[in-house]
């Protein structure tokens, strides 16, 4: 096999309980059947009699499951989709040597699932793991490997992936009109059989791209009849299809503010159309300025979305999730949580996060998104946490055809504990962790501890070393890796520090761009006064002189020195940490892990060097402690 199971590679093994020697079962769906082929891949079973693990399948859509003991029977009950998700559970807990059996479980959301920015040409936009194993020239293709890629999402709890990138261009246009039906088909099929449904990303324009109407105006009725056509087509011959994934009036690519209407109307439209076939409308909500005058003080692109959204609450169809970044510009190490996250009241609302390392690595670095995403989760809005409003989450997949899927083998760790976390949001971050940490590498101590510690660090290590504080944004334009501090700075996306020989960043409070009132009073206070505003986020929401004190009594600027000597000196350590692994974890994967390590060392006193340099020329003001800082 020319790539690896990742952790479905480790299998129960010891002494296993009595019921695992024989499997018993009435099952009728492709979910039902491919859970109790795992178990007996897994578990071997080997006796006609004697105590058994029964499977009990149920009519109906549920995900969730029940688990209970009857004498040394163990009965495992649901829909198939629900065994499917109780066989992984299950055998996880016994690869682990967990014996607490939950009595039931079932998923936190609905829809949960990764958004795949594969283009039909096999190349992956922001992708760093090799190329597309959906697509191959200019066409979508099924093999092992979407099976394989089924069963890792299934057995992680997620149940769904949207096949190619938001930004829709050249043969992606034609999956949404019949050439290819037929793969979208059988792809649909074989990822259904592990209840992973299919999503397609499509362009608002289509009806003038494709359909070759001169507008593509949502109140045109020919523009909806057009719609509602192609969707009886489509849905028609792709039964496993759930409905589409839309970037409208973002970045360059046409909406219905072409037209003059509004997000709410564009979005029905399209949920009008695939509604009669049970369909959901995922209509993204990254709409902003791309085309700002730097030299324009006033805009704010991270007011953009709400601004944007929140007058059309309640205006959404019911078929329509609106889906939100984690924060209010994009994907950066920190950020704080985007405010349409907490203060949508009457419309569904989807989490996107970003798995894929764009800004925070690449996976070339080691940076764990564990905490970032429990993070968001748990972060309390006027009206209660995260995780209590959405109502579906998505990421941005890490994957691609590399050997083990996600270029750097720790990367792994960011897929895994995404589904655990989509399917419980209550889970610890180092929970999973340290759960993917045993299934990939064993229960060798040293191996468990040295890795968890290192995957836990490396989020802060990391934004210590480029852009601590929540500065964002100093990375080279257009490729997002290694260090630029003024590549941003004259251009048109909105993502400016303006920092002088005295201050850096932009005022978000009351004072400047009014950001932090869309949280609300009370968070809005918070964030808005500096005393009040988290250290992690003080260069999102104030701009300060350098010499501001921080709460230990540094400067801010000694302080960003700090940050980038200690985050430096810290990822040194990691890989030192990674070397002493040596023997104890695969040859292969030492090596490939290894030769990351390097990259990321040398990428981090890179960092560390021209911001701090940077950051010395402008002010003048030398490094409190002497250390070394080029001229
Ligand atoms: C980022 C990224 C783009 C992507 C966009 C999006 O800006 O750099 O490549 O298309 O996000 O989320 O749509």
């Amino acid at each position: 096999m020319d790539y690896s199971l990742l952790w479905l590679n480790r299998k129960p093994a010891g002494t296993l309980p009595p019921w695992a020697g024989r499997l018993a079962g009435e099952v009728r769906t492709p979910q039902g059947r491919a859970a109790l082929r795992e178990l007996e891949q897994a578990l071997a079973p080997h006796r006609d009699t004697g105590p058994a693990l029964r499977l009990r399948e149920e009519a109906g859509e549920g995900e969730g499951y029940r688990c209970v003991r009857e004498g040394e029977n163990l009965i495992l009950t649901g829909t198939g989709r629900g065994l499917l998700y109780g066989t992984f559970s299950l055998l996880r807990r016994l690869t682990l040597g967990d014996e607490a059996f939950p009595d039931a479980e079932r998923p936190a959301y609905p829809i949960r699932m990764l958004d795949h920015w594969d283009n039909a040409d096999g190349s992956i936009e922001r992708g760093y793991a090799g190329n597309s194993f959906f697509f191959r020239e200019g066409k979508p293709v099924c093999g092992p490997r979407t099976r394989d890629y089924a069963r890792l999402l299934a057995s992680v709890g997620l149940n769904g992936c949207c096949l190619n990138n938001v930004n829709v261009r050249g043969e992606s246009l034609h999956l949404l009109t019949g050439k290819y039906n037929r793969e979208l088909r059988e792809i649909g099929e074989t990822l259904g059989e592990y209840g992973v449904s299919l999503w397609l990303s499509v362009s608002f324009a289509a009806p003038l791209e494709q359909g070759g109407l001169p507008t593509a105006d949502p109140r045109d009725p020919a523009v909806r009849r057009w719609w509602q056509e192609t969707c009886g087509r489509l849905f028609a011959a792709v039964p496993d299809l759930a409905g589409f994934l839309v970037k409208a009036d973002s970045e360059g690519r046409a909406g219905p503010h072409t037209y003059g209407r509004s997000q709410a109307e564009g979005a029905n439209l399209l949920a009008d159309a695939v509604k009669p076939h049970g369909g959901s409308i995922l209509w993204r909500c990254f709409v902003y300025n791309c085309t700002q005058d730097w030299r324009d003080g006033k805009t704010d692109r991270a007011r953009a979305q709400y601004d944007t959204f929140a007058p059309l609450d309640g205006q959404f169809a019911e078929n329509v999730y609106l889906q939100v970044k984690n924060g209010p510009v994009d994907f950066q190490i920190r950020e704080p949580v985007s405010p349409l996250l907490v203060r949508l009241e009457k419309t569904k609302c989807m989490a996107e996060f970003q798995l894929a390392q764009e800004y925070t690595g690449q996976q070339r670095h080691v940076c764990c998104l564990a905490p970032v995403l429990k993070e968001v989760l748990d972060f309390r809005g006027p009206a209660g946490k995260v995780k209590d409003r959405i109502s579906a989450v998505c990421a941005v997949s890490n994957t691609g055809g590399d050997f083990n899927w996600t270029g750097h083998d720790l990367a792994a760790a960011n897929l895994y504990a995404f589904g655990r976390l989509a399917w419980d949001p209550d889970l610890r971050a180092e929970e999973a962790v340290r759960e993917w940490t045993r299934l990939t590498f064993g229960d060798d101590p040293r191996v468990t501890g040295t890795v968890t510690d290192i995957l836990l660090r490396s989020r802060e290590v990391y934004e210590r070393y480029t852009v601590p504080l929540g500065i964002g944004w100093m990375c080279v334009p257009g490729t997002h890796y290694g260090p630029s501090p003024e590549g941003y700075e004259y251009d048109r996306w909105g993502t400016y520090h303006k920092a002088t020989c005295r201050e850096i960043g932009v005022e978000r409070g009351p004072a400047g761009t009014g950001y932090t009132a869309q949280y609300g009073p009370e968070l809005g206070r918070m964030y808005g006064e500096i005393g009040t505003c988290p250290e992690e986020l003080l260069l999102f929401f104030h701009r300060l002189p350098y010499a501001y004190r921080m709460k230990d009594g540094r400067t801010l600027l000694q302080r960003i020195y700090d940050d980038h000597f200690s985050g430096c000196a810290d990822a040194e350590a990691m890989a030192e940490a990674w070397n002493t692994l040596e023997g104890l974890v695969p040859e292969d994967a030492f090596l490939r892990v290894r030769e990351r390590f390097a990259e990321q060392v040398r990428s981090a006193r890179e960092w560390r060097d021209v911001i701090n340099s940077w950051l010395y020329r402008l002010t003048l003001i030398p490094d409190e402690r002497g250390r070394t800082i080029y001229l």
